[in-house]
């Protein structure tokens, strides 16, 4: 077919740069940029290069230039695009230290709260393939069944949200390679996970805590309460300043007062949502007006 298939040449390399140009290269960050809000700098064309010339081949498009005109006019494509171009890299029990505050400072009080009867309500906001929000709900529901069946007959609730719908769809499968399951506490694993073969499924107390949605963070919420705990760990490093900061805002209001918002190890809080939380550990802030 096309020039592409004979090239796998570095972009911008001086080589067939009518395939893929410095031009396609903006024209794509930009649509990325606009639909999630995340950044592509320019050393990221290798990347896009590659990530994206399948998607050429099956749209049947010559061109980057042909293809891009293409996604301007097909939603349903530029959404394939951009979850092509996010990542989506996760494990169980990542940054370990949130899992230690959260089942030390956190889990005794929303366990009191839960037992009144009253709503727990905990979000993780980029939750790519639900390692992040399975973790949580192992760690919530803690080392013994019994106690554990007992929270989760309660007011619990775990929504899990992400741009990917291709990772939602994993996340919703509940079903992880056994080795990915390694970093859980073993008392946490073998009580709620059960090995099939070479593979772990997450047992359906923990499954019916959460609710799996498709949501664009930059867009509106749909929902009016407040949570309890908010989890967006490694999402806004991809973001610029002005977008990150709008966003930690609004976590900042959409957490109940004394909630807690965790963000990923290399991320800061920073801008308007400084007047609401404070930190209280490594990436920890807890919301204090
Ligand atoms: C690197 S993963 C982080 C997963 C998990 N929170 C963790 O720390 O392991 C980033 C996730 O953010 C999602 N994401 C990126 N931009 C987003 C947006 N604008 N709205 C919602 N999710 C987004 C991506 O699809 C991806 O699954």
């Amino acid at each position: 077919m096309s020039a592409l298939a004979v090239t796998s040449l570095c972009p911008f390399d001086g080589t067939n740069s009518a395939i893929f140009s410095r031009a396609d290269f903006d024209a794509i960050a930009e649509i990325v940029y606009g639909e999630s809000g995340n950044v592509y700098p320019e050393g990221k064309a290798m990347l896009v290069y590659s990530r994206l010339t399948k998607r050429l081949q099956i749209n049947r498009t010559a061109s980057f230039g042909e293809y891009i005109m293409l996604v301007a006019n097909n939603a349903a494509e530029r959404r394939i695009m951009v979850n092509l171009l996010t990542t989506n890299h996760t494990y169980f029990y990542r940054e370990e230290h949130h899992y230690d505050h959260f089942i030390n400072t956190m889990r005794p009080d929303l366990i009191d709260k839960a037992m009144r009867g009253k709503p727990v309500r905990i979000w993780s906001a980029g939750c790519s393939s639900g390692e992040e929000v399975y973790s949580l709900g192992m760690a919530f529901l803690g080392e013994h069944r019994g106690e554990g069946m007992r929270i989760a007959s309660k007011d619990v609730r775990f929504l899990a949200s992400d741009l990917d719908d291709q990772s939602i769809e994993t996340a919703r499968a509940a079903t992880y390679a056994k080795s990915a399951l390694t970093p859980v506490p073993a008392d946490l694993r073998n009580l709620w996970t059960k090995n099939i073969g070479d593979e772990a499924v997450i047992a359906p107390a923990i499954q019916n805590l959460i609710r799996f949605r498709s949501l664009n963070l930059l867009h509106q919420w749909p929902f009016t309460g407040l949570f309890d705990a908010i989890f967006c760990r490694n999402v806004m490093i991809y973001f610029d300043t002005a977008t990150k900061e709008q966003l930690l805002l609004r976590f900042a209001q959409q957490l109940a007062p004394s909630g807690y918002l965790y963000i990923g190890h290399s991320e800061r809080l920073s801008g308007p949502a400084e007047d609401y939380l404070t930190a209280v550990g490594k990436t920890i802030y807890q919301r204090t007006a």
